[in-house]
């Protein structure tokens, strides 16, 4: 691929934009010497600005979502890509969100922009086990799990029993889920289902991807071997 292109579609500029950023000689190699629109260079080799080139196509990141964050592109309030790059949200491929957390749900989100990694990850017959930590209203009554692992718990307004969940108590008030599919506002509505309500909620873990090395609100972008841990089983599961 030409180098305008490849730059423009990571989104640095529309394709005039960048042809004038490699007349403005801002386009250079690791050493500043000037890079030309038709030379051949590895993407490693790239600099923009004296900074290495944004990850290519096939990109994975990992954010630490905080509370109040929303997973679209656009929305009255904050939303994920508002702490991205500007450019990270006119990247082509587009870059999405692999599923999404409710806007009060924090913890590990995943983008990409491989749309069959992306299914890979999110199909339920992926079983790609999903972590989360509730802290409850109400004192856990001590059935839930027995009916979150029976493979016949109900949702109200659907037509298929979950998947078996298993669920771990930490404290009266405070457990921990793992879920292998992704339905609309799952734990929440699990635990509305058995008469308590979800007071706070974050996902620890996809596969055996964890937040380690993330505070609320960072994000990084995930080497091979990491992207591999999330067909992994988690820690202890
Ligand atoms: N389950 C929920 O209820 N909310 C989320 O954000 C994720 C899973």
């Amino acid at each position: 691929m030409k180098l305008v292109k490849l730059i423009a579609n990571l989104g640095y500029g529309s394709r005039k934009e960048v042809t004038l950023m490699f007349r403005e000689g801002r386009i250079t190699d690791p050493d500043g010497e000037v890079l030309y629109a038709d030379d051949k260079v590895p993407h490693e080799h790239i600099r923009i600005d004296e900074e290495p080139l944004d990850p290519p196509a096939g990109m994975v990141l990992a954010m630490y979502k905080p509370l109040g964050a929303t997973c679209s592109r656009k929305d009255i309030g904050r939303v994920v890509y508002d702490l991205l790059p500007p450019r990270y949200r006119v990247r082509d491929p587009a870059l999405s969100t692999v599923g999404r957390l409710d806007r009060d749900t924090s913890g590990l989100l995943l983008f990409t922009d491989d749309g069959a990694l992306l299914h890979r990850i999110i199909s339920p017959k992926a079983r790609v086990a999903k972590v989360y930590e509730a802290t409850l209203a109400n004192d856990l009554r001590g059935d839930e799990g027995v009916l979150f692992a029976s493979g016949s718990m109900m949702l109200e307004s659907e037509t298929d029993p979950l998947e078996p969940v298993t669920l771990e108590v930490l404290e009266p008030r405070r457990a921990r889920v793992t879920l292998t599919e992704g339905r609309y506002h799952q734990v929440r509505r699990m635990f509305a289902a058995v008469g308590n309500h979800v007071e706070a909620l974050s996902r620890i873990s996809v596969g055996a991807l964890t937040l380690e090395g993330l505070q609320p609100g960072e994000w990084r972008a995930l080497e091979e071997q990491e992207i591999a841990r999330i067909f992994a089983s988690p820690a202890g599961g």
